[in-house]
């Protein structure tokens, strides 16, 4: 049966349902996360990738908004827990906890309202296409600017940004897009951070580039870092030094690691994928599933075995 958390309770998927004059829907003025869970099937465990650091970001961005809510980052992820138990989840899945205004209410403003959180979970496979690499269009749409609608928080409202760009890709017969900042360089995908591979050395950009700091861009910085021994350098990255790039990969929790083999019709290195994103695959597929100790502490298990 599917349960979802909804206004402090479990309840079946079709009591989970918010009214057309909830004050969120109309402005966009709600946060939420994206989160993994992996089924490792000789286990018999199921793992959420990065609970408490996706719960600390849900926190930090609903404080942003003035949205104070009841509960820690350790009682949603216990929360999450029991759901992903109630609901018997034994497959990969997405979960999507969201914080939004409840208030039937037409200001759009963000004090004197009541912040709420809905927590639900999907089966989920790859988002895009990991094996292979993808296509991508850099966006006639610049990213939103940190002094508009801050990327740096996972705000409903700024995903029109996300949807015009995807749509814009998809339309235009590309897998993804990537927006450039209303500086020109380059930002992110839709739902991805970037990284680019040149000279035996490995960049992205960094905050200051009007991006999400990404849960998985961290973790990837890591393992560059600690189990390639290659640098990371973070800094503003020019279009053309995309055309130019050895390698080109993007990381988000959905998009996992996916390589970029051509950008706007032009192949990146040899138009497949590169050595060093095939490595990095490799250990983030094993951590995540739980098949690597020394990066368990990345894991919540969900099942007591
Ligand atoms: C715009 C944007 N950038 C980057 C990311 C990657 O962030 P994370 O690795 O925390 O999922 C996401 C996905 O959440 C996103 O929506």
């Amino acid at each position: 049966m599917e349960y979802i958390f909804f206004e402090g309770e479990f309840v079946p998927e079709e009591k989970a349902k918010i009214s057309i004059k909830t004050n969120s829907f109309h402005y966009g003025t709600a946060v939420f996360e994206g989160i993994r869970a992996y089924w490792n099937g000789k286990e018999g465990q199921l793992y959420i990738l990065f609970a408490r650091e996706h719960y600390e970001r849900l926190i930090s961005n609903s404080r942003a908004l003035f949205m104070e809510i009841k509960y820690s980052a350790d009682d949603l992820v216990d929360i999450t827990v029991n759901l992903l138990r109630k609901c018997e989840i034994r497959e990969d899945v997405y979960i999507r906890p969201i914080v939004y205004f409840k208030d039937l209410a037409l200001t759009p403003k963000l004090l004197g309202y009541t912040p709420e959180v809905a927590i639900y979970t999907y089966k989920f496979g790859r988002y895009l296409d990991t094996s292979k690499g993808i296509r991508v269009k850099i966006s006639s749409w610049r990213r939103n600017d940190d002094n508009s609608i801050p990327s740096r928080w996972k705000v409903a409202g700024a995903y029109v940004n996300s949807a015009l760009a995807k749509t814009e890709a998809l339309m235009s017969g590309y897998d993804e897009a990537i927006m450039l900042n209303k500086d020109g360089f380059v930002a992110e995908g839709s739902g991805e951070n970037i990284f680019i591979v040149k000279n035996g050395k490995v960049i992205t950009p960094g905050p200051s580039d009007h991006i999400l700091e990404g849960i998985t861009r961290t973790a990837v910085k890591n393992l560059i870092k600690n189990e390639l021994m290659m640098e990371v350098e973070e800094r503003s990255i020019m279009r053309s030094e995309l055309y130019s790039a050895d390698e080109v990969f993007l990381t988000g929790t959905a998009a996992e690691i996916t390589p970029v083999v051509e950008i706007d019709n032009r192949k990146i290195g040899k138009g497949e994928i590169g050595d060093t994103t095939k490595e990095l695959q490799r250990i983030y597929f094993n951590a995540v599933r739980g098949n690597m100790e020394k990066y368990k502490h990345w894991l919540t298990p969900v099942y007591e075995n």
